[in-house]
């Protein structure tokens, strides 16, 4: 496996049936308290250049329940924020961490991290992607399901960030994955074109919601306008408008299909608060499950260096 994890595709189908099956069992031993201290003095770094609730608190957490410590450092209160260079942090930080997670905007600051890094780095989210979420979202689907054979994953909304891992992770793990987004707001193109080609599975982008929702397993969606675009709101409003996952939307569905969404919701927009708060919504769960699909990743790449 490679040094880092800075999107879904750095990893193959192998290394992610090993991380899930770690997680099983890190999620069983938390529920049962059974305590496991692998990171004895071990330091992992936090560089948010965005807001984060869950991504923050549960590497935190993960940490410190692995018995390592978690610093947090804000680019705005530290020296790159003045502009120190990447090259230069990441060589530095290198000599006092194990790990780091970054959370950032423009993929290339990322890649450029770990050309310098000597520690593993660890995509918190970019514009690009959010491979330790789509991780997560997988590992929930599979819990609900049992395996990737004949499911179909919708996604409605935004082919943003999310929307590229998951179209990386369908592509590596082989489930059908049909992506409804309005004009103008499709994935990656690049990205979507390698995936399908590497694919056995059917990875489609639509523009109806139906179509997408239709005898699907898994309904997935997430905010209109990601971090940066909040200034585009007001147009997103009007352009997204239809591409909401709703009672109408889920009865589409199979009628055991479960609802996910990465959090945070814009409820009333992307999501109505009855789905979010109804019986096939594994929303919460899927919150949860950041822990102990990060510690598995934490494990995994700490062990090799
Ligand atoms: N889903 C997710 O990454 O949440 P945060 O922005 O709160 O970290
Ligand atoms: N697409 C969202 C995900 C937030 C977890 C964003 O980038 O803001």
């Amino acid at each position: 496996m490679k040094k880092d994890l800075l999107k879904i595709s750095d990893l193959t189908k192998h290394d992610i049936d090993e991380i899930f099956e770690k997680a099983r069992i890190l999620k069983e031993n938390q529920k049962n308290g059974i305590p496991y201290k692998p990171f004895i003095g071990k330091t992992l770094g936090l560089i948010f250049e965005k807001a984060s609730t869950r991504t923050r608190v549960s590497f935190e957490a993960a940490m410190y329940q692995l018995g390592g410590n978690a610093i947090f450092i804000s680019s705005r209160d530290s020296q790159m924020g003045r502009g120190e260079p990447i090259k230069d942090t990441a060589r530095v930080l290198s000599r006092y961490l194990d790990a780091v997670v970054i959370r950032t905007f423009g993929h290339d600051i990322v890649d450029e991290f770990s050309k310098y890094s000597s520690i593993p780095v660890i995509n918190g989210l970019t514009d690009l992607h959010h491979p330790c979420q789509v991780l997560t979202d997988v590992f929930t689907m599979l819990e609900k399901k049992g395996n990737y054979k004949g499911i179909k994953a919708a996604w409605i909304g935004n082919g943003n960030n999310m929307a590229n891992s998951w179209i990386e992770a369908a592509s590596i793990l082989g489930f059908d994955l049909f992506l409804a987004c309005p004009k103008g707001y499709e994935p990656d193109k690049k990205i979507f074109e390698h995936a399908k080609k590497q694919a056995k599975s059917d990875i489609k982008v639509l523009n109806d919601p139906k179509e997408a929702a239709n005898n699907a397993d898994v309904l997935n969606t997430d905010v209109w306008a990601s971090m940066g675009q909040e200034q585009e709101r007001e147009k997103r409003v009007k352009d997204f408008k239809g591409y909401q996952i709703n009672k109408d939307i889920l009865k589409l569905a199979k009628k055991d299909a479960v609802v996910m969404h990465c959090l945070p919701a814009h409820r009333g927009e992307e999501i109505t608060d009855d789905v979010m708060e109804g019986s096939q919504s594994v929303i919460f769960e899927q919150a949860e499950n950041r822990l102990h699909v990060q510690k598995a990743i934490l494990e995994k790449l700490l062990q090799q260096i």
